[in-house]
Protein backbone atom coordinates (compact mmCIF):
# COMPACT_ATOMS: atom_id res chain seq x y z
CA UNK A 1 0.00 0.00 0.00
CA UNK A 2 0.83 3.39 -0.24
CA UNK A 3 1.16 5.63 2.45
CA UNK A 4 3.30 8.53 1.09
CA UNK A 5 0.48 9.81 -1.02
CA UNK A 6 2.80 10.45 -3.68
CA UNK A 7 1.94 9.41 -7.31
CA UNK A 8 2.48 6.45 -8.92
CA UNK A 9 3.42 6.61 -12.54
CA UNK A 10 2.98 3.58 -15.07
CA UNK A 11 3.87 4.00 -18.56
CA UNK A 12 3.12 1.80 -21.80
CA UNK A 13 3.14 2.47 -25.42
CA UNK A 14 1.75 0.67 -28.53
CA UNK A 15 3.55 1.23 -32.38
CA UNK A 16 1.13 2.78 -35.22
CA UNK A 17 0.84 0.21 -37.99
CA UNK A 18 -0.10 0.55 -41.66
CA UNK A 19 -2.45 -1.71 -44.15
CA UNK A 20 0.17 -2.94 -47.04
CA UNK A 21 -2.91 -4.50 -49.01
CA UNK A 22 -6.71 -5.24 -48.23
CA UNK A 23 -8.50 -1.90 -46.76
CA UNK A 24 -12.32 -1.66 -46.73
CA UNK A 25 -12.66 -5.46 -48.58
CA UNK A 26 -11.23 -7.16 -45.11
CA UNK A 27 -14.66 -5.32 -43.37
CA UNK A 28 -16.76 -7.86 -45.72
CA UNK A 29 -14.76 -11.09 -45.09
CA UNK A 30 -11.98 -11.00 -47.48
CA UNK A 31 -7.67 -11.52 -46.12
CA UNK A 32 -5.69 -8.30 -45.51
CA UNK A 33 -1.84 -7.95 -44.26
CA UNK A 34 -1.12 -5.05 -41.75
CA UNK A 35 2.35 -4.03 -40.60
CA UNK A 36 3.50 -2.38 -37.16
CA UNK A 37 4.95 0.62 -37.86
CA UNK A 38 7.64 1.55 -34.97
CA UNK A 39 9.05 4.92 -36.11
CA UNK A 40 5.51 5.99 -35.00
CA UNK A 41 3.90 5.42 -31.43
CA UNK A 42 1.39 6.37 -28.72
CA UNK A 43 2.02 6.97 -24.67
CA UNK A 44 -0.12 6.88 -21.79
CA UNK A 45 1.15 7.65 -19.00
CA UNK A 46 -0.87 7.19 -15.76
CA UNK A 47 0.14 9.67 -12.32
CA UNK A 48 -1.94 7.42 -10.00
CA UNK A 49 -2.73 10.17 -6.95
CA UNK A 50 -3.94 8.03 -3.99
CA UNK A 51 -6.20 9.60 -1.65
CA UNK A 52 -7.76 11.95 -4.25
CA UNK A 53 -11.37 11.37 -6.22
CA UNK A 54 -11.22 11.98 -9.86
CA UNK A 55 -9.07 10.91 -12.77
CA UNK A 56 -8.11 13.45 -15.31
CA UNK A 57 -8.18 12.09 -18.54
CA UNK A 58 -5.39 14.41 -20.68
CA UNK A 59 -5.60 14.38 -24.24
CA UNK A 60 -2.43 16.45 -25.42
CA UNK A 61 -2.38 16.11 -29.14
CA UNK A 62 -6.16 17.58 -28.78
CA UNK A 63 -5.70 19.67 -26.06
CA UNK A 64 -8.38 17.99 -23.83
CA UNK A 65 -8.56 17.35 -19.98
CA UNK A 66 -11.72 16.55 -19.11
CA UNK A 67 -12.45 14.25 -15.43
CA UNK A 68 -13.60 11.28 -16.19
CA UNK A 69 -17.00 11.04 -14.10
CA UNK A 70 -18.13 14.28 -16.42
CA UNK A 71 -17.18 12.07 -19.47
CA UNK A 72 -19.60 10.21 -21.20
CA UNK A 73 -18.65 6.54 -23.12
CA UNK A 74 -19.42 8.66 -26.34
CA UNK A 75 -15.92 9.49 -25.69
CA UNK A 76 -13.35 6.84 -26.36
CA UNK A 77 -10.63 7.59 -24.11
CA UNK A 78 -13.27 7.51 -20.93
CA UNK A 79 -14.72 4.28 -22.48
CA UNK A 80 -11.52 2.70 -22.83
CA UNK A 81 -10.76 3.41 -19.59
CA UNK A 82 -14.14 2.49 -18.15
CA UNK A 83 -14.33 -1.39 -20.46
CA UNK A 84 -10.59 -1.75 -19.00
CA UNK A 85 -11.09 -1.05 -15.56
CA UNK A 86 -14.37 -3.34 -15.90
CA UNK A 87 -12.14 -6.56 -17.67
CA UNK A 88 -9.78 -6.31 -14.96
CA UNK A 89 -12.36 -6.21 -12.20
CA UNK A 90 -11.26 -2.42 -10.44
CA UNK A 91 -12.24 0.57 -9.97
CA UNK A 92 -10.49 3.18 -12.38
CA UNK A 93 -7.48 4.72 -10.16
CA UNK A 94 -7.57 8.83 -9.38
CA UNK A 95 -5.12 10.97 -10.61
CA UNK A 96 -3.97 12.16 -14.08
CA UNK A 97 -4.30 9.67 -17.54
CA UNK A 98 -2.15 11.58 -20.26
CA UNK A 99 -2.10 10.52 -23.82
CA UNK A 100 -0.01 11.29 -26.86
CA UNK A 101 1.14 10.21 -30.09
CA UNK A 102 3.67 10.70 -32.66
CA UNK A 103 1.30 9.26 -34.65
CA UNK A 104 -1.19 11.34 -37.10
CA UNK A 105 -4.56 11.40 -36.04
CA UNK A 106 -7.03 10.31 -38.52
CA UNK A 107 -4.05 9.58 -40.80
CA UNK A 108 -4.31 5.83 -41.37
CA UNK A 109 -1.56 5.14 -39.27
CA UNK A 110 -3.49 3.69 -36.29
CA UNK A 111 -3.25 6.64 -34.03
CA UNK A 112 -6.76 5.82 -32.13
CA UNK A 113 -6.33 1.67 -31.76
CA UNK A 114 -2.23 2.82 -31.02
CA UNK A 115 -3.66 5.01 -27.95
CA UNK A 116 -6.38 2.64 -26.68
CA UNK A 117 -4.12 -0.24 -26.70
CA UNK A 118 -1.37 1.91 -24.73
CA UNK A 119 -4.23 2.97 -21.90
CA UNK A 120 -5.32 -0.94 -21.94
CA UNK A 121 -1.76 -1.43 -21.25
CA UNK A 122 -0.74 1.04 -18.63
CA UNK A 123 -4.05 0.73 -16.58
CA UNK A 124 -3.11 -2.81 -16.68
CA UNK A 125 0.70 -2.65 -15.86
CA UNK A 126 -0.67 -0.56 -13.11
CA UNK A 127 -3.30 -3.03 -11.67
CA UNK A 128 0.02 -5.46 -11.32
CA UNK A 129 -1.27 -7.41 -14.32
CA UNK A 130 -0.05 -8.58 -17.86
CA UNK A 131 -2.92 -9.00 -20.73
CA UNK A 132 -2.15 -10.96 -23.62
CA UNK A 133 -2.65 -9.16 -26.91
CA UNK A 134 -5.73 -11.21 -27.22
CA UNK A 135 -6.73 -9.63 -24.53
CA UNK A 136 -5.57 -6.72 -25.81
CA UNK A 137 -6.91 -6.24 -28.74
CA UNK A 138 -10.29 -7.27 -27.94
CA UNK A 139 -10.49 -4.45 -25.57
CA UNK A 140 -9.21 -2.27 -27.83
CA UNK A 141 -11.75 -3.39 -30.74
CA UNK A 142 -14.86 -2.21 -28.35
CA UNK A 143 -13.19 1.43 -28.21
CA UNK A 144 -12.33 0.82 -32.04
CA UNK A 145 -16.64 0.08 -32.49
CA UNK A 146 -17.05 3.82 -31.39
CA UNK A 147 -14.75 5.50 -33.72
CA UNK A 148 -15.66 3.29 -37.12
CA UNK A 149 -18.75 1.84 -36.69
CA UNK A 150 -18.43 -1.91 -38.57
CA UNK A 151 -14.39 -2.29 -37.87
CA UNK A 152 -12.62 -5.47 -39.31
CA UNK A 153 -10.24 -5.50 -35.66
CA UNK A 154 -7.32 -5.27 -38.19
CA UNK A 155 -5.96 -1.72 -36.41
CA UNK A 156 -6.29 -3.67 -33.03
CA UNK A 157 -5.02 -6.58 -33.88
CA UNK A 158 -1.97 -5.48 -35.75
CA UNK A 159 -0.85 -2.83 -33.09
CA UNK A 160 -1.90 -5.31 -29.67
CA UNK A 161 0.44 -7.94 -31.46
CA UNK A 162 3.14 -5.63 -32.47
CA UNK A 163 3.90 -7.68 -35.64
CA UNK A 164 3.08 -8.62 -38.95
CA UNK A 165 -0.61 -9.82 -39.11
CA UNK A 166 -2.77 -11.93 -41.88
CA UNK A 167 -5.85 -10.83 -40.98
CA UNK A 168 -9.51 -12.47 -41.63
CA UNK A 169 -12.63 -10.88 -39.73
CA UNK A 170 -13.39 -13.05 -37.22
CA UNK A 171 -10.58 -15.27 -36.98
CA UNK A 172 -7.64 -16.03 -34.66
CA UNK A 173 -4.70 -13.55 -36.47
CA UNK A 174 -2.26 -16.10 -37.96
CA UNK A 175 1.22 -15.57 -37.26
CA UNK A 176 2.80 -14.45 -40.29
CA UNK A 177 6.05 -14.53 -41.17
CA UNK A 178 8.06 -12.45 -43.30
CA UNK A 179 11.19 -14.32 -44.50
CA UNK A 180 12.89 -11.19 -45.81
CA UNK A 181 13.34 -7.77 -44.92
CA UNK A 182 11.60 -4.78 -47.35
CA UNK A 183 11.41 -1.44 -47.20
CA UNK A 184 8.26 1.44 -47.67
CA UNK A 185 8.17 4.69 -47.73
CA UNK A 186 4.72 6.10 -45.85
CA UNK A 187 3.73 9.34 -47.30
CA UNK A 188 1.64 11.80 -45.28
CA UNK A 189 -1.34 13.37 -47.62
CA UNK A 190 -1.57 15.63 -44.50
CA UNK A 191 -5.45 15.61 -44.82
CA UNK A 192 -7.27 13.96 -42.11
CA UNK A 193 -9.60 11.64 -43.17
CA UNK A 194 -11.69 9.75 -40.66
CA UNK A 195 -11.99 6.50 -41.43
CA UNK A 196 -15.60 6.20 -40.29
CA UNK A 197 -16.79 8.59 -43.10
CA UNK A 198 -15.20 6.29 -45.72
CA UNK A 199 -15.92 2.62 -43.97
CA UNK A 200 -19.86 4.33 -44.33
CA UNK A 201 -19.52 5.41 -47.66
CA UNK A 202 -18.22 1.65 -49.15
CA UNK A 203 -21.43 0.28 -46.98
CA UNK A 204 -23.74 2.63 -48.71
CA UNK A 205 -22.10 2.11 -52.09
CA UNK A 206 -22.07 -1.74 -51.34
CA UNK A 207 -25.85 -1.41 -50.09
CA UNK A 208 -26.73 -0.04 -53.36
CA UNK A 209 -24.84 -1.85 -55.57
CA UNK A 210 -23.77 -5.66 -54.08
CA UNK A 211 -22.95 -7.26 -57.37
CA UNK A 212 -20.07 -5.15 -58.18
CA UNK A 213 -18.78 -4.35 -54.83
CA UNK A 214 -18.90 -8.24 -53.95
CA UNK A 215 -16.71 -8.60 -57.05
CA UNK A 216 -14.56 -5.79 -55.95
CA UNK A 217 -13.86 -7.04 -53.03
CA UNK A 218 -12.94 -10.88 -54.55
CA UNK A 219 -10.76 -9.15 -56.79
CA UNK A 220 -8.94 -7.50 -53.86
CA UNK A 221 -8.77 -10.85 -52.15
CA UNK A 222 -7.09 -12.33 -54.88
CA UNK A 223 -4.32 -9.39 -54.80
CA UNK A 224 -4.07 -10.03 -51.22
CA UNK A 225 -3.18 -13.96 -51.58
CA UNK A 226 -0.92 -13.29 -54.07
CA UNK A 227 1.38 -10.79 -52.11
CA UNK A 228 1.38 -13.20 -49.46
CA UNK A 229 3.40 -15.48 -51.45
CA UNK A 230 5.37 -12.23 -53.07
CA UNK A 231 6.19 -11.27 -49.32
CA UNK A 232 7.03 -15.47 -48.88
CA UNK A 233 9.24 -15.18 -52.23
CA UNK A 234 11.11 -11.47 -52.02
CA UNK A 235 9.64 -10.88 -55.41
CA UNK A 236 9.67 -7.09 -54.88
CA UNK A 237 8.89 -5.79 -58.54
CA UNK A 238 5.53 -8.27 -58.28
CA UNK A 239 4.29 -7.14 -54.74
CA UNK A 240 4.99 -3.68 -56.31
CA UNK A 241 2.73 -4.11 -59.07
CA UNK A 242 0.13 -6.06 -56.67
CA UNK A 243 -0.27 -2.85 -54.51
CA UNK A 244 -0.46 -0.55 -57.09
CA UNK A 245 -3.46 -2.83 -58.70
CA UNK A 246 -5.22 -2.63 -54.87
CA UNK A 247 -4.61 0.97 -55.49
CA UNK A 248 -6.79 1.08 -58.61
CA UNK A 249 -9.42 -1.28 -57.35
CA UNK A 250 -9.38 1.29 -54.30
CA UNK A 251 -10.23 4.18 -56.59
CA UNK A 252 -13.15 2.21 -58.14
CA UNK A 253 -14.45 1.33 -54.74
CA UNK A 254 -14.60 5.59 -54.22
CA UNK A 255 -12.14 5.70 -51.09
CA UNK A 256 -9.39 7.28 -53.16
CA UNK A 257 -8.77 10.98 -54.12
CA UNK A 258 -6.17 13.27 -56.94
CA UNK A 259 -4.30 14.10 -54.11
CA UNK A 260 -3.58 10.50 -52.85
CA UNK A 261 -3.02 9.60 -56.82
CA UNK A 262 -1.01 11.76 -57.59
CA UNK A 263 1.04 10.78 -54.50
CA UNK A 264 0.92 7.39 -55.64
CA UNK A 265 1.84 8.13 -59.36
CA UNK A 266 4.91 10.17 -58.27
CA UNK A 267 6.21 7.43 -55.76
CA UNK A 268 6.17 5.16 -59.27
CA UNK A 269 7.49 7.47 -61.65
CA UNK A 270 10.33 8.40 -59.23
CA UNK A 271 11.04 4.25 -59.32
CA UNK A 272 8.97 2.46 -56.85
CA UNK A 273 7.84 -0.88 -57.42
CA UNK A 274 4.32 -0.06 -56.78
CA UNK A 275 2.32 2.17 -54.17
CA UNK A 276 -1.48 2.42 -52.92
CA UNK A 277 -2.99 4.33 -50.32
CA UNK A 278 -3.15 2.48 -47.05
CA UNK A 279 -6.13 2.72 -44.92
CA UNK A 280 -9.21 4.55 -45.03
CA UNK A 281 -8.59 6.77 -47.92
CA UNK A 282 -9.21 9.88 -49.49
CA UNK A 283 -6.98 11.03 -47.19
CA UNK A 284 -4.25 10.02 -44.53
CA UNK A 285 -1.15 7.71 -45.76
CA UNK A 286 -0.09 6.51 -49.20
CA UNK A 287 2.45 3.94 -48.92
CA UNK A 288 5.44 2.44 -51.41
CA UNK A 289 7.44 -0.10 -52.08
CA UNK A 290 11.33 0.79 -52.64
CA UNK A 291 14.87 -0.58 -52.33
CA UNK A 292 16.48 0.15 -49.99
CA UNK A 293 18.67 2.62 -52.32
CA UNK A 294 15.82 4.09 -53.76
CA UNK A 295 14.37 5.21 -50.66
CA UNK A 296 15.18 8.69 -50.33
CA UNK A 297 14.77 9.64 -54.23
CA UNK A 298 11.09 8.10 -53.61
CA UNK A 299 10.51 9.97 -50.21
CA UNK A 300 11.93 13.44 -51.87
CA UNK A 301 9.42 13.23 -54.70
CA UNK A 302 6.34 12.52 -52.54
CA UNK A 303 7.65 15.20 -50.51
CA UNK A 304 7.26 17.23 -54.14
CA UNK A 305 3.89 16.04 -55.11
CA UNK A 306 2.65 17.24 -51.86
CA UNK A 307 3.03 14.93 -48.88
CA UNK A 308 3.14 16.88 -45.72
CA UNK A 309 6.15 14.48 -44.51
CA UNK A 310 7.53 11.16 -45.14
CA UNK A 311 8.80 8.19 -42.90
CA UNK A 312 10.83 5.69 -44.55
CA UNK A 313 10.09 2.06 -42.48
CA UNK A 314 12.63 -1.10 -42.73
CA UNK A 315 10.40 -3.79 -42.16
CA UNK A 316 12.43 -6.22 -40.66
CA UNK A 317 12.61 -10.36 -41.62
CA UNK A 318 9.99 -11.94 -38.46
CA UNK A 319 12.70 -13.78 -36.14
CA UNK A 320 10.62 -16.73 -34.81
O1 LIG B 1 -7.85 2.87 -39.47
P1 LIG B 1 -7.45 2.97 -40.89
O2 LIG B 1 -7.78 4.30 -41.51
O3 LIG B 1 -6.07 2.53 -41.15
O4 LIG B 1 -8.37 1.97 -41.75
C1 LIG B 1 -8.71 0.72 -41.32
C2 LIG B 1 -8.94 -0.18 -42.45
C3 LIG B 1 -10.34 -0.30 -43.02
O5 LIG B 1 -10.34 -1.52 -43.73
C4 LIG B 1 -10.64 0.85 -43.97
C5 LIG B 1 -11.41 -0.33 -41.95
C6 LIG B 1 -11.39 -1.58 -41.10
O6 LIG B 1 -12.01 -1.54 -40.02
O7 LIG B 1 -10.78 -2.59 -41.47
Amino acid sequence: MNTTMEPVVTLASAPGKVILMGEHAVVYGRPAIALPVFQVQATARLDAQPGTHELWLHAVDLRQRRALSDTPDTDPLALCVRRTCAALGIDPPTGELTVTATIPLAGGLGSGAAISAAVVRVLAGWAGRSLSPAEVSELVFTVEELHHGTPSGIDNTVIAYARPVWFVKGQTPAPFTVPHAFTLVIANSGIPSPTRVTVGDVRQAWLAAPELYEQLFDQVGFLVHEARDALLAGTWPYLGSLMTHNHALLVQLGVSSPPLDRLVQAAQDAGAWGAKLSGGGRGGNVIALVSGTSAEVVAAALRDAGAANTIVTHVPATKD
